[in-house]
């Protein structure tokens, strides 16, 4: 096995947590929680990918309320959920694997069918990017009441989660979501301490690490998704991002997971590959909906043909930016190539689409060294994020 193969594969420290590899698998939103309570299929899902071999698995968006999600089949960090996180946990453990979780709100875009006419909120009074056409046209700037508690919401979540099992949690600031709105110029034209300069837009971002930490201790992993670019202009740029990069590694940030893009601006940035538009409009029963989807579309899903590693320069100007923190890369790792590369730079991967398509990718790529993963980038999986199966990889279960 190559050095760099060898390093992947071998254990590593992720602050006082051992991983038995350096891969992770990355946060995708599995669409397995109906009425926000996880199915079996979420188990069987994370249970199948731990005994893939990989070191730790991501639950994905853990939303720190119930009115931080864009619908209510989505989970959100209360008690009423504590045996089935509790049992996940032990079933992820008894595979050998370590579970981190993604702590996120939606912010100015979250709506949700039990809202009952409640106002999203974000930084700044802007349209309801997600709302539309089911929520209020207009989210509201958040008061500084607002913002304490949304700091509280943030530790409350990471006291739970450790509480329940889980080995490190990932605080999602980025992808447009309520975090990275307060770092981005676009949906940030606060007037207050919280925004304008880039450190005053950071200030809830570093409040929300600091009580996190608080909340979890000095020795368990928190990591950070953050975005390298919002791909729109007058959002965050690169230059800044690595502001925001070096401002978290102060903050006592473990690890930092430099993506990119927004999910209500700019998603095909973070993806790459096959437009999400083709599978959305293919579920779209709605004769309006679909034609609205066919009129934003080619602005909404801009191309950017995929290519392997494609947040690499990204991530290594991160990575020299930072002293502290862990970098683990993200974005277009499906070979054992690329999984070289990244290991001769960075300290650790996250995959998600491959690991859709193989959860046994760790195991398959130990054994064979010829091994191929054939992910196409079809990113079907991505448009099944609201579908009432869930996600899948349709090479593997056609639709
Ligand atoms: C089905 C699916 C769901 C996703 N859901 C999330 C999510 O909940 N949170 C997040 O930060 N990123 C999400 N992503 C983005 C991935 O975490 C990752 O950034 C992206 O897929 C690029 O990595 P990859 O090339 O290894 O797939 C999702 C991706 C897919 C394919």
């Amino acid at each position: 096995m190559s050095a760099g193969l060898d390093k992947c594969f071998s254990p590593a420290r992720l602050n006082g947590l051992e991983l038995r590899n350096r891969v992770i698998k990355a946060a995708t939103f599995e669409g397995m929680c109906p009425g926000g309570v996880p199915s079996e299929r979420l188990y069987d899902h994370h249970r199948g990918v731990a005994e893939g071999g990989i070191g730790m698995t991501t639950l994905a968006y853990c939303a720190v309320e119930a009115d931080g999600r864009v619908k209510s089949d989505m989970m959100h960090m209360h008690e009423g959920v504590r045996p089935h996180l509790e049992r996940l946990a032990r079933e992820v453990h008894e595979a050998g694997c370590a579970l981190s979780g993604q702590m996120g709100h939606c912010g100015n875009f979250s709506q949700n069918d039990k809202f009952q006419g409640k106002r999203p909120l974000g930084p700044s009074r802007m349209l309801n990017m997600g709302g539309i056409p089911v929520g209020l046209p207009f989210a509201g700037a958040m008061t500084h009441a607002d913002i304490d508690r949304m700091v509280g919401l943030f530790r409350d979540a990471g006291a739970f989660m450790k509480s329940v099992g889980f080995d490190a949690v990932e605080i999602h600031f980025g992808h447009g979501y309520g975090l990275s709105q307060f770092i981005s110029p676009k949906t940030n034209k606060r007037k207050d301490e919280y925004g304008g300069s880039l450190v005053n837009r950071m200030r809830l971002p570093l409040r929300v690490l600091e009580a996190v930490r608080e909340a979890v201790g000095d020795d368990f992993p928190i990591l950070g998704k953050i975005g390298l670019t919002d791909g729109v202009k007058g959002g965050l740029q690169i230059d800044e991002a690595i502001e925001v990069a070096g401002l978290l590694d102060e903050g006592g940030i473990d690890a930092l997971i430099p993506s990119g893009g927004t999910s209500s601006m700019n998603p095909m940035l973070l993806f790459r590959g096959d437009s999400l538009m083709d599978g959305l409009l293919a579920q779209e029963k709605n004769p309006l909906m679909r034609l609205a989807l066919r009129a934003v579309g080619p602005r909404l899903f801009r191309d950017y043909p995929y290519h392997e590693l494609y947040f690499q320069d990204g991530a290594k100007r991160v990575r020299d930016r930072i002293k502290r923190a862990k970098l683990v890369y993200i974005g277009g790792v499906s070979t054992l190539e690329s999984l070289e590369t990244a290991m001769q730079e960075f300290d650790f991967v996250q995959m998600g689409r491959a690991i859709w398509k193989d959860p046994a990718f760790v195991n398959h790529a130990q054994e064979n060294p010829y091994y191929k993963n054939n992910c196409n980038h079809c990113n079907i999986c991505a448009s099944l994020i609201g579908h009432p199966d869930g996600v899948r990889c349709v090479l593997n279960q056609p639709i």
